[in-house]
């Protein structure tokens, strides 16, 4: 307890565990499968540029101002918006839902990620590499598909049952590096694949005529869900963080090593997929889950004897990198609650756990028991749905409601001031345009370019 009666907050034990804990949660499913996706479908160079761009002028904006804003008022998402007034409080409740909703499915991709890390082991590469069937079948399964996911929570929840520092510095501190030196040393493999090359070139040479607003409108898209915005995350975090560590060196720090995972990550897929499909345009066709769990099982299992070696390393990295984003979620969860009910950290925290499990059970009950239920139309399944309603709906109203609120109504001083305690604040200017006018244009574009592209008014 402290001085002011109020349960103990959390608290980074630094600068730098901030930093990797930021970048710990940034790095997901999102960069190893959902970017490589994306820079093949866009025109590879293409679509780099100009995620970079955004990368580095929108994406870097937001997260300082979340990061601020929990630094700020020392509280979670809710608690920091209702600290100006009981009527903002929806803000906060609002981007409290997302991780809610985002945890359950994110933990059943993880227990698939974790299935096929073992399987390459026990069931071997050309198991896995039966042109889809196996992914399926495990998908489906109603027992199995549980129990991975299970598995998944299980380690996720044990790590934040250790607490901050005990438990999420210590395992980021672990699997951050160790995901970068597999991922170095997996590109560089497959790199050295024969026709690989080609298909290095197809990712990383730009092709003008391939720039497009769709281009744009998936790069934003992606921009948010891969830095972990709008969702109290950041604001979470910050509110960890001491007065005395630089705001915006931290945030750029960020935004670059979330940035440079997916870049290695694209060197590792795209050429890969190129050399099975022969083209960008193919690899694209087979984007989503497919991409990780069918195409690229088909590539290693064509490496000889090196294939349950790579295939295992490759789910491995994978799985570290979910893994420390569904840590970063549940985190949240649990302070949300702790905040909003001002219940013990292990009271809220069993509540999370609850309401994850059943929730979870419930999403992947979308592939066995409840599959005649497709929301988004013939083939959808209940995981699309809320992957849906929080990357393309909830997160974009937040990040638009954020910006407005911090823009228009407790006015971007409030946030530079915070930003300036700990170091000087060069850029403001340029922050503040951007926080007042071009981030809530731009987002009103994908949350209606979203919507009518899910509702299929306009295709992609
Ligand atoms: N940013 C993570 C990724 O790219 C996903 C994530 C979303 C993590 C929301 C936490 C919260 O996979």
């Amino acid at each position: 307890m402290t001085a002011t009666g109020k349960p103990a907050r959390s608290a980074w034990s630094g600068k730098w565990a901030f930093i990797l804990a930021a970048a710990a949660s940034a790095v997901g499913l999102g960069n190893m499968w959902r970017f490589p996706y994306l820079a093949a479908k866009y025109g590879g160079g293409t679509f780099l540029l100009t995620y970079l761009l955004l990368v580095f002028t929108f994406g870097v904006s937001l997260l300082l101002l979340e990061t601020a804003l929990g630094r700020l008022t020392g509280q979670s998402a809710i608690g920091a918006f209702k600290q100006f007034g009981r009527k903002y409080a929806f803000i906060g409740i609002l981007a409290s839902a997302v991780p809610f909703i985002i945890t359950p499915y994110y933990c059943i991709i993880g227990g698939w990620v974790t299935k096929y890390a073992v399987a390459y082991l026990v069931d071997g590469p050309a198991a896995l590499a039966d042109g889809g069937g196996f992914f399926t079948g495990f998908i489906t399964s109603d027992v199995e598909s549980y129990l991975w996911m299970l598995v998944f929570m299980a380690v996720a929840f044990a790590v934040v049952a250790l607490g901050v520092k005990g438990g999420i510095e210590k395992a980021n501190l672990f699997m951050m590096p160790a995901l970068i030196v597999m991922a170095v040393g997996i590109a560089v493999y497959t790199l050295t694949m024969p026709g690989a090359l080609e298909g290095a070139l197809y990712y990383l040479v730009p092709d003008f005529s391939k720039f497009s607003p769709e281009l744009v409108v998936g790069a934003l898209g992606q921009m948010f869900y891969s830095l972990s915005l709008a969702m109290g995350i950041m604001i979470t975090y910050g509110s960890y963080l001491d007065r005395k560590s630089s705001l915006t060196q931290s945030v750029v720090r960020v935004g670059g090593f979330d940035l440079g995972v997916s870049f290695l990550a694209g060197l590792m897929i795209v050429p890969a997929a190129f050399v099975a499909m022969g083209s960008g345009e193919a690899v694209a066709a087979n984007s989503g889950p497919s991409l990780m769990f069918v195409t690229l099982p088909a590539v290693f299992a064509d490496m000889g004897g090196a294939a349950a070696a790579i295939g295992f390393l490759f789910f491995l990295l994978v799985l570290f990198a979910a893994l420390t984003s569904a840590i970063s979620l549940t985190e949240t969860c649990v302070s949300i609650v702790q905040d909003g009910a001002g219940w013990s950290r292990r009271k809220s925290f069993a509540v999370v756990i609850a309401v994850v499990v059943v929730a979870g059970i419930v999403v992947n009950m979308g592939y066995n028991g409840l599959s005649f239920i497709e929301p988004l139309g013939a083939g959808t399944s209940l995981l699309d749905f809320f992957d849906f309603l929080s990357n393309s709906v909830v997160m974009p109203i937040v990040a638009l409601l954020t910006c407005v609120f911090v823009g228009w109504v407790v006015k971007p001083k409030l946030i530079i001031d915070e930003v300036e305690r700990s170091g000087p604040f060069r850029l403001k200017k340029p922050w503040t345009v951007m926080v007042k006018y071009i981030a809530p244009v731009l987002v009103v574009v994908i949350l209606v370019a979203y919507v009518a592209q899910t509702f299929g008014i306009v295709t992609f």
